[in-house]
């Protein structure tokens, strides 16, 4: 079969089973299976896979069939500038996380070292492009899974970042250092009932770990906002990722754990989706 009939044939697959960018999707199978650009795919539609392509194509095909995330089947996802080594262990990174990412980077400025702690790092994509923009900082990144950690850290060699940032594998209530200028995180927050209702992409596939919130989504939330209280110099600001309806909860758990609203920002559509504060 060559590169033509078998697009044809994996895009109808694919349809089939409802999934909603079946012709990128197919294309980026192949191009991963086939070690070739998308574009040099296209070029070169009359090329014929070898048995062992086919072979791996019909996997990777199946699995996306069963509502596997692109970013697991491909290994990687882009977010910020960068690529980053994805698996079923780490949340996969959105775009509409990149919004922590550009609103703490007006808190640090160019030429001063701050010292920084991402709760929950992931896959750490969060801390290891706020790194590359600020090599001067220094930052710790933490995480309760091993095996997310494990991936950040993979990230962070990747980048040539593995000495700067320090990864720990410890749940933010038994972290104990102190004095940190800034931290940041993206904790999970999803209430169960919404958990329920996420596409099946989500909540069959993405670590349940990386995105409940418990009942009422806060909470993880509410401990790292207590935590921060303790580790933050004063001053120092606290920058968290919420939910779209968790604005007016979170604003009054920092006020009465004495935080100072500097801004609440919204994501690509709209929402409410960054809290900047500060320790008073
Ligand atoms: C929503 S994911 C965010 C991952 C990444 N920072 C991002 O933005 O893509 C939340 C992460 O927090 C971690 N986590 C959950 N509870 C935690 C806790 N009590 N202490 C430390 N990390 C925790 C999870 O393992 C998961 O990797």
């Amino acid at each position: 079969m060559n590169y033509n009939q078998i697009l044809k044939k994996g895009e109808n697959y694919l349809k089939k089973n409802k999934i909603q960018n079946p012709n990128l999707d197919v294309e980026l199978i192949l191009s991963k299976v086939v070690h070739r650009k998308r574009e040099d795919i296209l070029l070169n539609t009359n090329n014929k896979l070898k048995n062992v392509e086919m072979i791996k194509f019909k996997h990777f095909l199946s699995r996306r069939a069963q509502k596997e995330p692109m970013a697991y089947i491909l290994g990687y996802k882009h977010f910020w500038k960068y690529k980053f080594l994805t698996n079923k262990s780490v949340l996969i990174p959105r775009p509409d996380t990149e919004l922590v990412v550009e609103e703490t980077l007006k808190y640090l400025p160019n030429d001063k070292s701050k010292k920084i702690l991402d709760v929950g790092t992931g896959s750490g994509c969060i801390v290891i492009s706020l790194i590359k923009e600020r090599p001067i900082c220094t930052a710790t990144a933490i995480d309760i899974s091993i095996k997310a950690l494990n991936v950040a850290k993979t990230n962070a060699k990747m980048h040539q970042l593995e000495n700067k940032i320090k990864f720990i594998n410890i749940d933010i209530d038994k972290y104990k250092s102190y004095n940190y200028d800034l931290i940041i995180s993206n904790p999970p927050y999803i209430n169960s009932i919404e958990l329920n209702r996420l596409d099946d992409d989500i909540k069959f596939h993405e670590p349940k770990s990386a995105l409940s919130g418990g009942s009422d989504g806060f909470r993880d939330l509410k401990k790292v906002i207590l935590k921060s209280k303790k580790l933050l110099k004063i001053n120092g600001k606290l920058i968290i990722e919420i939910g779209h309806k968790q604005k007016n909860q979170c604003t009054k758990i920092l006020n009465d754990n004495k935080f100072y609203i500097n801004e609440i920002s919204k994501d690509l559509s709209g929402k409410d989706r960054c809290i900047v504060s500060t320790k008073l």
